[in-house]
This record gives C-alpha cells, sequence and structure tokens, in this order.
C-alpha cells in the first residue's frame, strides 16, 4: 500500500471518502495525531488495530464533532457531571468514559460495557468527522509501543505502507494525549493525565480522583482500570532514567558522564533554564515549563532513537497541573526508572 500526505485542507474530501469506504486515515488533532475509522463499522476499526499492532483488547476512543453526537453513543441517560465537563471543556483534551449504547461495536470497546467519548479542538479533526457524517474511532497514530506522533512525519515513520493517507496539520499544540475520565466510578476518576488537569476537573466536579497507576507501576496481579496503561509505552530504544530531588541535576551530570565512559552515546532531557548546568553534554531542551515539555516530549523521545542515543537521563518535573500528564509519560518512557534523590542522598555523593 502506498500511504499518502496530503495538507490538511486539500486532503480532507479524499480523506472523508476513505473513512466512507471503510478504510483508515491519520489526522491531526490538538493533542496528538489520531487513526481513524468509522466508529460504527466493526471491519473498518479492526483496520486500526492491525496498522499499529494494537493488541485487541485496548479500548479505542470515539470522536465526535457536535454535542449532539454524544446521546447516541451512552446507555442511559447522559450524567449530569458529562454534560457540565462538556460544556466546559469540549472541545478540548478530555475523554469521557461512560457506559456505551448498542450502537458501540464491540471491537471499539474491547469487550468492556464503556466507551471513551471526546470531541478534539482541532479545525482539522472537527471538519472531518462532520463531513464523514459518523463517530471516528481513533487511538494515537503510532506503532503500538512507539510514542504518540505530534506531526506527520511521526505518523509516516511509523505507518509507511499500513495506511493510505495521514493528513498533515502541522505540529500538535498540547502534544500529549487527552486526559482520560472514568465517569462511571464515584468519584469520577483519572486514568490518564492530560491537557485538562485534576484540578480543572475538580473546579467542576468539587471532587476528582487521580488512579494510582498514574504514577506507579502496576503491582502484581493487580487489574488497570484503563487497558491502555498497562502496556510498555513511548519507548525510546535508549535505557532512560529520571531522577528528581535534591541535587538532581549533579546526579544526571554523573550518570551522563558514566555512560559516556562506557562508550555509549548520552542525552540528557532538560527544562530550557537548566540547560548550562550541564556544560558541554548533550542535552535536549523540552522548553521553559510543563506545558511546552507536554509539546516537546514525544518528538524529543523520537529524535532519540533518530540520533543513536544509547542512554537517556531526564530531569523530572512537579507532577501538579500539565506536569502530571508529562511525568506520567516520562515514567513509562523510562519503564518507571525513576532515581528520587533526598537531601542526605545528596551528602553522600
Ligand atoms: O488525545 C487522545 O486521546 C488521542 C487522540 C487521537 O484523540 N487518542 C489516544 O488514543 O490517545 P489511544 O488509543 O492511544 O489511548 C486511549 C487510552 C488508552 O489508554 C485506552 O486504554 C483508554 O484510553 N481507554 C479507551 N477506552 C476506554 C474505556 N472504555 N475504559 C477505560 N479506558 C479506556
Ligand atoms: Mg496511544
Amino acid at each position: 500500500m502506498i500511504t499518502r500526505v496530503l495538507q490538511a485542507g486539500e486532503g480532507i474530501a479524499r480523506a472523508t471518502e476513505l473513512i466512507r469506504r471503510g478504510q483508515v486515515v491519520a489526522f491531526p488533532t490538538e493533542t496528538v495525531y489520531g487513526l481513524g475509522a468509522n466508529a460504527l463499522d466493526p471491519a473498518a476499526v479492526e483496520k486500526i488495530f492491525a496498522a499499529k499492532g494494537r493488541p485487541g483488547d485496548n479500548p479505542l476512543i470515539v470522536h465526535i464533532a457536535g454535542l449532539e453526537e454524544m446521546a447516541p453513543l451512552v446507555q442511559g441517560e447522559l450524567p449530569e457531571a458529562a454534560a457540565l465537563l462538556a460544556e466546559a471543556f469540549w472541545p478540548g483534551p478530555l475523554t469521557l468514559i461512560l457506559p456505551k449504547s448498542h450502537r458501540i461495536p464491540d471491537v471499539v470497546s474491547a469487550g468492556l460495557d464503556t466507551v471513551g467519548i471526546r470531541m478534539p479542538d482541532h479545525p482539522v479533526a472537527r471538519a472531518l468527522i462532520r463531513a464523514a457524517g459518523v463517530p471516528i474511532a481513533a487511538p494515537s497514530a503510532n506503532r503500538s509501543g512507539r510514542p504518540s506522533p505530534t506531526t506527520a512525519r511521526h505518523v509516516l515513520q511509523d505507518m509507511a505502507g499500513r495506511i493510505p493517507l495521514i493528513l498533515d496539520g502541522g505540529s500538535c499544540g498540547v502534544g500529549v494525549e487527552s486526559t482520560v475520565l472514568d465517569l462511571c466510578s464515584r468519584p469520577a476518576r483519572v486514568l490518564r493525565p492530560g491537557g485538562v488537569t485534576p484540578g480543572m476537573i475538580a473546579g467542576v466536579l468539587g471532587s476528582v480522583d487521580v488512579d494510582e497507576s498514574v504514577l506507579q507501576p502496576l503491582k502484581e496481579g493487580e487489574t488497570v482500570r484503563s487497558p491502555g496503561m498497562k502496556y510498555k509505552h513511548y519507548a525510546p530504544r535508549g535505557r532512560m532514567t529520571i531522577v528528581q530531588g535534591a541535587g538532581a541535576q549533579g546526579e544526571i551530570a554523573r550518570l551522563y558522564d558514566e555512560a559516556e565512559r562506557a562508550g555509549q552515546r548520552a542525552c540528557i532531557l532538560a527544562l530550557e533554564g537548566n540547560v548550562p548546568a550541564y556544560g558541554e553534554r548533550r542535552v535536549l531542551a523540552l522548553g521553559a515549563d510543563a506545558e511546552s515539555a507536554a509539546a516537546k516530549l514525544f518528538a524529543a523521545l523520537r529524535s532519540m532513537d533518530e540520533l543513536g542515543i544509547q542512554r537517556i537521563i531526564s530531569e523530572a518535573v512537579p507532577p501538579n497541573g500539565m506536569g502530571l500528564a508529562v511525568m506520567n509519560r516520562l515514567e513509562r518512557a523510562a519503564a518507571f526508572d525513576l532515581v528520587s534523590l533526598t537531601p542526605e542522598e545528596k551528602g553522600n555523593c
């Protein structure tokens, strides 16, 4: 199969035709690029799983363009919380998990009785959903296990020859995937942090829980509420370690030097303001704050592989606001290899 890349403007008509014919198309959203197909057509949705190499027990998010499209996808009456959150944050980077109606094929929900619904805030995504006239099921457009794509070039790296069309809408603004919020739990529970933070949700609902798995590996035998959280994620080829706490910069420099002495090509991931602290060492800057770190993170992880980096040592960001989403992705990319320094340990170095 030949994969065409078209500018979003000229490509939407072609993409619409492909979606209507039960094919898969990659398209930009404000979070990351998605790999979309008609959510109501099980055979089309199967093609998404095949193109990604995605395990069949990991459900997909269904994307809509108008509020009136939500109720038919949900079983029973729409909870008030869903209406309030949609009003506050849609279109935007928030996915709501709700009981699914019979219209959602089992392949979309991976056999669960719930469905994730989101209204993206990107003109291309919205135009495509509107023109196709159906809800669009779409995971991130990466091969399973790879960092999510935030440019059309990233999608092409992973999907060349596997899908017919990529719509190029430039770089994604948010840069990490949507917040996944389980509205079937009481109180509502964040399963995956993203651009809509727990604080923003609590501002609307009064309170919200954050699932333990957000910043911790699954314990042995534990079942996971969001199936996507159990898989190895975002992983660059090089070994990655995150260092946080007092004296982190010194320890990061030490780990870098140790790797280089051992003949490995190393690189540091750091916030912009800290770059000078690492002197001549190879550093990739993640921007000035958690928001810009989110926007740059996946591109940075991909460039580690392109640069042949074998050892990655990353700074941590405080896990509040957008920082929670950044730490969630960093920890998975590092397979939870996190060094936490206390002031005493610093004294020993
Ligand atoms: O920003 C995003 O959410 C992007 C863009 C394309 O919209 N999509 C995305 O999809 O990140 P994906 O499939 O890569 O991640 C969806 C996450 C997975 O962790 C999945 O397990 C979880 O949402 N999820 C989907 N449906 C669910 C459900 N019914 N219950 C629990 N978790 C669900
Ligand atoms: Mg994904």
